[in-house]
Protein backbone atom coordinates (compact mmCIF):
# COMPACT_ATOMS: atom_id res chain seq x y z
CA UNK A 1 0.00 0.00 0.00
CA UNK A 2 1.17 3.39 -0.58
CA UNK A 3 1.73 4.96 2.80
CA UNK A 4 2.26 9.38 2.16
CA UNK A 5 4.32 12.22 3.57
CA UNK A 6 2.02 14.53 6.22
CA UNK A 7 3.10 17.77 7.42
CA UNK A 8 1.00 19.15 10.29
CA UNK A 9 1.69 22.81 11.44
CA UNK A 10 0.67 23.51 15.34
CA UNK A 11 1.80 21.35 17.92
CA UNK A 12 -1.01 22.33 20.21
CA UNK A 13 -3.83 19.73 21.37
CA UNK A 14 -4.98 19.01 18.07
CA UNK A 15 -1.86 18.60 16.06
CA UNK A 16 -0.06 16.83 18.21
CA UNK A 17 -3.06 14.28 18.30
CA UNK A 18 -3.60 14.34 14.42
CA UNK A 19 0.59 13.19 14.67
CA UNK A 20 -0.40 10.70 17.17
CA UNK A 21 -3.03 9.42 15.22
CA UNK A 22 -1.15 9.29 11.68
CA UNK A 23 1.50 7.17 13.66
CA UNK A 24 -1.17 4.47 14.70
CA UNK A 25 -2.82 4.90 11.28
CA UNK A 26 -0.18 2.55 9.20
CA UNK A 27 -1.19 5.51 6.14
CA UNK A 28 2.14 7.09 6.28
CA UNK A 29 5.91 7.23 6.42
CA UNK A 30 6.22 10.35 7.44
CA UNK A 31 5.02 12.79 9.69
CA UNK A 32 6.42 16.12 9.88
CA UNK A 33 5.52 18.39 12.95
CA UNK A 34 5.97 22.07 12.69
CA UNK A 35 5.49 24.52 15.61
CA UNK A 36 7.42 27.53 16.16
CA UNK A 37 7.19 26.16 19.84
CA UNK A 38 10.26 24.22 18.44
CA UNK A 39 10.81 22.58 21.91
CA UNK A 40 7.30 21.39 21.92
CA UNK A 41 7.50 20.11 18.59
CA UNK A 42 10.55 18.13 19.27
CA UNK A 43 9.24 16.90 22.58
CA UNK A 44 6.09 15.48 20.62
CA UNK A 45 8.26 13.85 18.29
CA UNK A 46 10.60 12.03 20.91
CA UNK A 47 7.80 10.64 22.63
CA UNK A 48 6.25 9.77 19.43
CA UNK A 49 9.38 8.31 18.00
CA UNK A 50 10.04 6.27 21.26
CA UNK A 51 6.84 4.17 20.42
CA UNK A 52 7.84 3.13 17.16
CA UNK A 53 8.74 -0.82 17.71
CA UNK A 54 5.15 -1.07 18.64
CA UNK A 55 3.29 0.33 15.44
CA UNK A 56 3.98 -0.20 11.71
CA UNK A 57 7.21 1.59 10.32
CA UNK A 58 7.06 5.35 10.18
CA UNK A 59 8.83 8.24 11.55
CA UNK A 60 8.17 11.58 13.62
CA UNK A 61 9.90 15.25 12.56
CA UNK A 62 9.79 18.04 14.34
CA UNK A 63 10.87 19.85 11.40
CA UNK A 64 11.00 23.55 9.72
CA UNK A 65 9.20 24.65 6.95
CA UNK A 66 12.00 23.20 4.65
CA UNK A 67 10.83 19.70 5.88
CA UNK A 68 7.30 19.94 4.20
CA UNK A 69 9.00 18.81 0.57
CA UNK A 70 7.65 15.84 -0.70
CA UNK A 71 4.24 15.77 1.38
CA UNK A 72 1.13 14.55 0.19
CA UNK A 73 -0.81 16.75 2.42
CA UNK A 74 -0.19 20.01 4.96
CA UNK A 75 -2.64 20.08 7.54
CA UNK A 76 -2.73 23.28 9.37
CA UNK A 77 -4.07 23.42 12.74
CA UNK A 78 -2.29 26.49 14.02
CA UNK A 79 -3.83 30.27 15.04
CA UNK A 80 -4.09 32.34 18.16
CA UNK A 81 -6.82 31.52 20.74
CA UNK A 82 -9.20 34.09 21.69
CA UNK A 83 -7.92 36.96 24.12
CA UNK A 84 -10.54 37.61 27.00
CA UNK A 85 -13.17 40.54 25.59
CA UNK A 86 -11.64 39.91 22.30
CA UNK A 87 -13.87 39.94 19.41
CA UNK A 88 -14.48 37.44 16.81
CA UNK A 89 -13.89 39.19 14.46
CA UNK A 90 -10.57 40.89 15.87
CA UNK A 91 -9.57 36.84 16.21
CA UNK A 92 -10.16 36.10 12.99
CA UNK A 93 -8.33 38.85 11.80
CA UNK A 94 -5.06 38.06 13.71
CA UNK A 95 -5.52 34.14 12.35
CA UNK A 96 -6.08 36.03 8.92
CA UNK A 97 -2.75 37.52 9.57
CA UNK A 98 -0.94 33.94 10.78
CA UNK A 99 -2.13 32.30 8.02
CA UNK A 100 -1.02 34.57 5.50
CA UNK A 101 2.44 33.88 7.32
CA UNK A 102 1.69 30.20 7.21
CA UNK A 103 0.54 29.46 3.50
CA UNK A 104 3.54 31.76 2.22
CA UNK A 105 5.98 29.41 3.83
CA UNK A 106 4.07 26.26 2.64
CA UNK A 107 4.08 27.46 -0.74
CA UNK A 108 7.65 27.94 -1.04
CA UNK A 109 8.00 24.37 -0.15
CA UNK A 110 5.29 22.36 -1.65
CA UNK A 111 3.99 21.47 -4.99
CA UNK A 112 0.33 22.81 -6.55
CA UNK A 113 -0.51 18.87 -6.58
CA UNK A 114 -0.29 18.82 -2.54
CA UNK A 115 -3.43 18.94 -0.63
CA UNK A 116 -3.84 21.98 1.98
CA UNK A 117 -6.16 20.94 4.97
CA UNK A 118 -7.37 23.61 7.16
CA UNK A 119 -8.28 22.48 11.03
CA UNK A 120 -8.17 25.71 12.87
CA UNK A 121 -11.24 27.70 13.66
CA UNK A 122 -13.07 29.44 12.34
CA UNK A 123 -12.48 26.41 9.81
CA UNK A 124 -14.85 27.71 6.99
CA UNK A 125 -13.37 30.76 6.79
CA UNK A 126 -9.59 30.05 7.08
CA UNK A 127 -10.38 27.17 4.54
CA UNK A 128 -11.48 30.54 1.75
CA UNK A 129 -8.46 32.42 3.10
CA UNK A 130 -6.39 29.50 2.46
CA UNK A 131 -7.87 29.24 -0.83
CA UNK A 132 -7.56 32.86 -1.89
CA UNK A 133 -3.90 33.05 -0.55
CA UNK A 134 -2.26 29.73 -1.97
CA UNK A 135 -4.06 30.49 -5.76
CA UNK A 136 -4.21 26.29 -5.44
CA UNK A 137 -7.12 24.84 -7.07
CA UNK A 138 -10.15 24.72 -5.06
CA UNK A 139 -10.19 20.86 -5.27
CA UNK A 140 -6.97 21.05 -3.23
CA UNK A 141 -7.93 23.28 -0.51
CA UNK A 142 -9.94 21.80 1.85
CA UNK A 143 -11.12 21.88 5.65
CA UNK A 144 -12.06 19.26 8.21
CA UNK A 145 -15.57 21.11 8.10
CA UNK A 146 -18.65 19.00 9.81
CA UNK A 147 -16.98 15.70 9.51
CA UNK A 148 -16.55 15.97 13.32
CA UNK A 149 -20.62 17.44 13.75
CA UNK A 150 -21.70 14.32 11.58
CA UNK A 151 -19.70 11.84 13.29
CA UNK A 152 -21.51 13.29 16.30
CA UNK A 153 -24.71 13.16 15.40
CA UNK A 154 -24.17 9.81 13.71
CA UNK A 155 -22.71 8.75 17.41
CA UNK A 156 -25.92 10.28 19.31
CA UNK A 157 -28.12 8.52 16.45
CA UNK A 158 -26.52 5.47 16.97
CA UNK A 159 -27.13 5.23 21.00
CA UNK A 160 -30.81 6.03 20.72
CA UNK A 161 -31.31 3.26 17.92
CA UNK A 162 -28.89 0.49 19.42
CA UNK A 163 -27.44 0.23 16.11
CA UNK A 164 -23.40 0.01 15.02
CA UNK A 165 -22.80 3.81 14.34
CA UNK A 166 -21.23 2.79 10.96
CA UNK A 167 -24.72 1.63 9.96
CA UNK A 168 -26.53 5.10 10.74
CA UNK A 169 -26.04 7.32 7.58
CA UNK A 170 -26.67 11.50 8.30
CA UNK A 171 -24.71 14.52 7.48
CA UNK A 172 -24.57 18.09 8.87
CA UNK A 173 -24.17 20.65 6.51
CA UNK A 174 -23.22 24.47 6.43
CA UNK A 175 -20.59 25.98 8.64
CA UNK A 176 -18.84 23.90 11.21
CA UNK A 177 -20.42 26.32 14.32
CA UNK A 178 -23.72 27.43 15.41
CA UNK A 179 -25.67 27.91 11.84
CA UNK A 180 -24.77 24.33 11.17
CA UNK A 181 -27.74 22.31 10.29
CA UNK A 182 -28.94 18.67 10.89
CA UNK A 183 -30.05 17.10 7.34
CA UNK A 184 -32.64 15.04 8.88
CA UNK A 185 -33.88 14.49 5.37
CA UNK A 186 -31.88 12.11 4.11
CA UNK A 187 -31.09 10.34 7.53
CA UNK A 188 -31.50 6.42 7.17
CA UNK A 189 -30.69 3.11 8.94
CA UNK A 190 -30.47 0.53 6.46
CA UNK A 191 -32.06 2.50 3.79
CA UNK A 192 -35.40 3.28 6.21
CA UNK A 193 -36.06 7.07 6.62
CA UNK A 194 -35.49 7.82 10.38
CA UNK A 195 -38.86 8.34 10.61
CA UNK A 196 -39.95 5.05 9.62
CA UNK A 197 -36.78 3.08 11.63
CA UNK A 198 -37.60 4.79 14.81
CA UNK A 199 -41.45 4.21 14.26
CA UNK A 200 -40.54 0.57 13.94
CA UNK A 201 -38.67 -0.23 16.95
CA UNK A 202 -40.67 2.25 19.08
CA UNK A 203 -37.19 3.35 20.09
CA UNK A 204 -38.74 7.18 21.27
CA UNK A 205 -42.02 8.72 22.02
CA UNK A 206 -41.80 11.92 19.58
CA UNK A 207 -38.93 12.01 17.23
CA UNK A 208 -39.40 15.28 16.48
CA UNK A 209 -38.19 16.12 20.03
CA UNK A 210 -35.48 13.64 20.22
CA UNK A 211 -34.36 14.86 16.91
CA UNK A 212 -34.11 19.06 18.15
CA UNK A 213 -31.99 17.44 21.27
CA UNK A 214 -29.99 15.50 19.55
CA UNK A 215 -28.75 18.48 16.62
CA UNK A 216 -28.63 20.76 20.06
CA UNK A 217 -26.47 18.14 21.49
CA UNK A 218 -24.26 17.42 18.11
CA UNK A 219 -24.16 21.96 17.63
CA UNK A 220 -22.99 22.49 21.76
CA UNK A 221 -20.72 19.19 22.01
CA UNK A 222 -17.55 21.43 21.65
CA UNK A 223 -19.06 24.16 24.18
CA UNK A 224 -19.86 21.31 26.76
CA UNK A 225 -16.52 19.44 26.03
CA UNK A 226 -14.37 22.41 26.08
CA UNK A 227 -16.52 23.73 29.40
CA UNK A 228 -15.70 20.22 30.97
CA UNK A 229 -11.96 20.16 29.96
CA UNK A 230 -10.66 22.85 28.04
CA UNK A 231 -10.66 21.57 24.28
CA UNK A 232 -11.38 18.82 22.07
CA UNK A 233 -9.10 16.96 20.23
CA UNK A 234 -9.32 13.15 20.35
CA UNK A 235 -12.81 12.71 17.83
CA UNK A 236 -11.02 16.08 15.62
CA UNK A 237 -8.37 13.97 14.90
CA UNK A 238 -9.97 10.66 14.11
CA UNK A 239 -12.09 12.79 11.81
CA UNK A 240 -8.83 14.39 10.36
CA UNK A 241 -7.52 10.93 9.96
CA UNK A 242 -10.29 9.23 8.38
CA UNK A 243 -9.90 12.42 5.58
CA UNK A 244 -6.16 11.79 5.28
CA UNK A 245 -7.25 7.80 4.71
CA UNK A 246 -9.47 9.03 2.09
CA UNK A 247 -7.18 11.09 0.18
CA UNK A 248 -3.56 8.93 0.55
CA UNK A 249 -5.92 5.41 -0.61
CA UNK A 250 -7.97 7.54 -3.00
CA UNK A 251 -10.87 5.93 -2.05
CA UNK A 252 -13.53 8.44 -3.00
CA UNK A 253 -15.36 8.46 0.11
CA UNK A 254 -18.09 10.65 1.06
CA UNK A 255 -17.90 13.09 3.56
CA UNK A 256 -18.40 16.77 4.77
CA UNK A 257 -15.46 18.36 3.76
CA UNK A 258 -15.42 22.21 3.80
CA UNK A 259 -14.68 23.48 0.24
CA UNK A 260 -15.12 26.36 -1.99
CA UNK A 261 -18.47 26.62 -3.52
CA UNK A 262 -19.28 27.86 -7.16
CA UNK A 263 -22.70 27.79 -8.03
CA UNK A 264 -24.05 24.38 -5.90
CA UNK A 265 -27.06 25.01 -4.06
CA UNK A 266 -26.77 28.41 -5.93
CA UNK A 267 -24.07 29.15 -3.44
CA UNK A 268 -21.06 30.91 -4.95
CA UNK A 269 -17.36 31.96 -3.10
CA UNK A 270 -17.50 30.82 0.08
CA UNK A 271 -16.44 27.61 1.79
CA UNK A 272 -18.96 25.06 3.57
CA UNK A 273 -19.57 21.63 4.22
CA UNK A 274 -22.01 19.24 2.21
CA UNK A 275 -21.49 15.53 1.35
CA UNK A 276 -18.23 15.47 -1.12
CA UNK A 277 -16.65 12.93 -2.78
CA UNK A 278 -12.65 13.14 -1.58
CA UNK A 279 -9.92 11.57 -2.89
CA UNK A 280 -6.83 12.17 -3.96
CA UNK A 281 -7.21 15.15 -5.89
CA UNK A 282 -9.09 16.47 -2.63
CA UNK A 283 -12.46 17.36 -2.66
CA UNK A 284 -13.37 16.01 -5.98
CA UNK A 285 -17.02 16.71 -6.17
CA UNK A 286 -19.30 18.45 -4.33
CA UNK A 287 -23.02 16.31 -4.13
CA UNK A 288 -26.17 18.68 -5.11
CA UNK A 289 -28.54 16.51 -2.66
CA UNK A 290 -32.24 16.79 -2.68
CA UNK A 291 -32.44 18.20 0.67
CA UNK A 292 -35.49 19.62 2.37
CA UNK A 293 -36.47 23.50 1.86
CA UNK A 294 -35.97 24.10 5.32
CA UNK A 295 -32.39 22.62 5.12
CA UNK A 296 -31.63 24.26 1.79
CA UNK A 297 -32.73 27.39 3.64
CA UNK A 298 -30.36 26.98 6.80
CA UNK A 299 -27.59 25.61 4.28
CA UNK A 300 -27.62 29.32 2.18
CA UNK A 301 -28.11 30.84 5.74
CA UNK A 302 -25.64 29.89 6.78
CA UNK A 303 -23.39 30.63 3.84
CA UNK A 304 -24.23 33.94 4.00
CA UNK A 305 -22.79 34.28 7.26
CA UNK A 306 -19.55 33.10 6.28
CA UNK A 307 -19.64 35.64 3.75
CA UNK A 308 -19.86 38.38 5.70
CA UNK A 309 -17.91 37.58 7.86
CA UNK A 310 -14.89 36.63 5.19
CA UNK A 311 -15.85 40.30 3.87
CA UNK A 312 -15.67 42.13 7.12
CA UNK A 313 -12.32 41.01 7.38
CA UNK A 314 -11.40 41.72 3.71
CA UNK A 315 -11.27 38.90 2.17
C1 LIG B 1 -14.85 21.02 17.89
O1 LIG B 1 -15.93 21.09 17.30
C2 LIG B 1 -13.78 23.05 18.72
O2 LIG B 1 -14.00 22.66 16.41
C3 LIG B 1 -13.80 22.05 17.63
O3 LIG B 1 -14.62 20.14 18.72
Amino acid sequence: MFKGKITVIGAGNVGATIVYTMVLSGLVSEVVLIDINKDKAEGDAMDMNHGLCFVSPVRVIAGDYCDIKGSDMVIITAGANQREGEKRTDLLKRNAGIFKDIVDHVLKYCHDDTILMVVTNPVDILTYITYKLSGFSKQNVIGSGTVLDTARLKYLLGEHTNVDVRNVHTYIIGEHGDSEVAAWSVTNVAGMGIEQYCTSCGCCNSLDMCKETFYNRTRNAAYEIIDKKGATYYAIALAVRRIVESIIGNENSILTVSSLFEGEYGISDVCLSVPTIVGSEGAERILEIDFSEQELLGLRESAGKLKQLAKEIGF
